[in-house]
């Protein structure tokens, strides 16, 4: 019979060859630790900060701090005034491979934005021209258009679009897009959530193919030269490693770019450069992470201000 805990085991024997660590792993799935809050500086740091901080990681940038025991930064008055930005540790290991693409993006695009924290990562790294976030369930843009409005973030727009209808409007238009992708969530467990079915062939399955749909479809918007940026929090290999494998055979002009701080991460899985966080680490709930550029030669392709205001959303009227 297909258990939870059997499915779990299973991933835990693929995911690891060494059997202590198959057993942290599951360890940690199924008496969740709490993680330390974790924040990105969107505006200044003050001198002082506010907060007691653990050690940084090597790899972590100058603008995130890992709280300690016991502080609330949602409670913090400066989080209401837009200094700064909660988000797990594991969002921002996901996005330190934004921190080796060139700061001259102009456009930078987010398919999967809400609630935001990507978006915001990518703007306080390249400060694009533009900053385009898209969020397909309707329900979910309040709380993106609230964060970006709350933390000042300029140039923005928000759009509500599939990405299939995303691909056609603006072909070979960003520098960078970004694909925070919906997974099955097998991380939630890590940080004592629930995901209901998350490690059910079906799931992984059926997650895995709309992950292939929304990536290949990401894949056309990136501009010649331009970067595609893929991550989840889930461990299956299928919405992973496997996503990038099936997504560099379809489009050979991308190639996987090494990230050299995140080196110690590397997945073992694919001889693809691809990255991961476990829980087991005691720093995150898990991550995957990798980063394409687009080698082809060519011009990049301006986005029509005049298409994208037919559809963007009034940041006004939303909340
Ligand atoms: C992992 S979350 C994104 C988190 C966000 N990037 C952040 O850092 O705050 C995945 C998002 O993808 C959205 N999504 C679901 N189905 C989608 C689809 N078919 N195409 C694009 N996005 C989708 C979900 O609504 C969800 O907001």
């Amino acid at each position: 019979m297909k258990t939870a805990s059997n499915l779990l085991l299973k991933l835990s024997r693929r995911l690891f060859e060494d059997s202590e660590q198959q057993e942290r792993f599951v360890e940690v799935l199924t008496h969740p630790q709490p993680f330390h809050p974790c924040i990105l500086w969107c505006q200044e740091k003050p001198e002082v900060s506010p907060f007691r901080v653990e050690k940084p990681s090597l790899w972590q940038p100058q603008f995130i701090d890992r709280l300690s025991w016991g502080e609330k930064p949602g409670q913090h008055p400066l989080h209401e005034k837009g200094y700064f930005y909660c988000l797990d540790f594991s969002s921002v290991f996901a996005a330190c491979t934004l921190l080796t693409i060139p700061s001259s993006a102009k456009v930078v695009f987010d398919m999967c934005a809400a609630p935001g924290g990507k978006s915001i990562f990518a703007w306080k790294v390249l400060h694009p021209d533009l900053l385009i976030s898209n969020e397909v369930i309707g329900k979910r843009l309040g709380m993106l258009i609230s964060n970006l409005k709350r933390c000042y973030i300029k140039p923005s727009v928000v759009v509500g679009r599939d990405s299939s209808i995303l691909a056609e409007m603006m072909p070979l238009s960003s520098d960078l897009v970004l694909v925070d992708a919906p997974c099955t969530g097998q991380s939630l467990l890590a940080k004592g959530d629930k995901a209901p079915g998350c490690f059910h062939p079906t799931a992984i399955n059926k997650s895995a193919n709309r992950q292939k749909r929304i990536i290949a479809n990401s894949a056309k918007i990136v501009a010649p030269q331009g970067y595609l940026a893929y991550m989840t929090c889930t461990y299956s290999p299928e919405e992973n490693e496997q996503v990038c494998e099936w997504l560099l055979e379809r489009f050979p002009q991308f190639k996987a770019v090494e990230i050299s701080c995140l080196r110690e991460y590397q997945s073992h899985l694919t001889t693809v450069p691809c990255y991961r966080m476990f829980p087991q680490d005691g720093l995150g709930a898990g991550a995957f992470t990798m980063l394409l550029k687009n080698t082809e030669e060519g011009e990049v392709k301006e986005v029509d201000l005049n298409v994208l205001s037919k559809i963007w959303v009034n940041m006004n009227h939303q909340e």
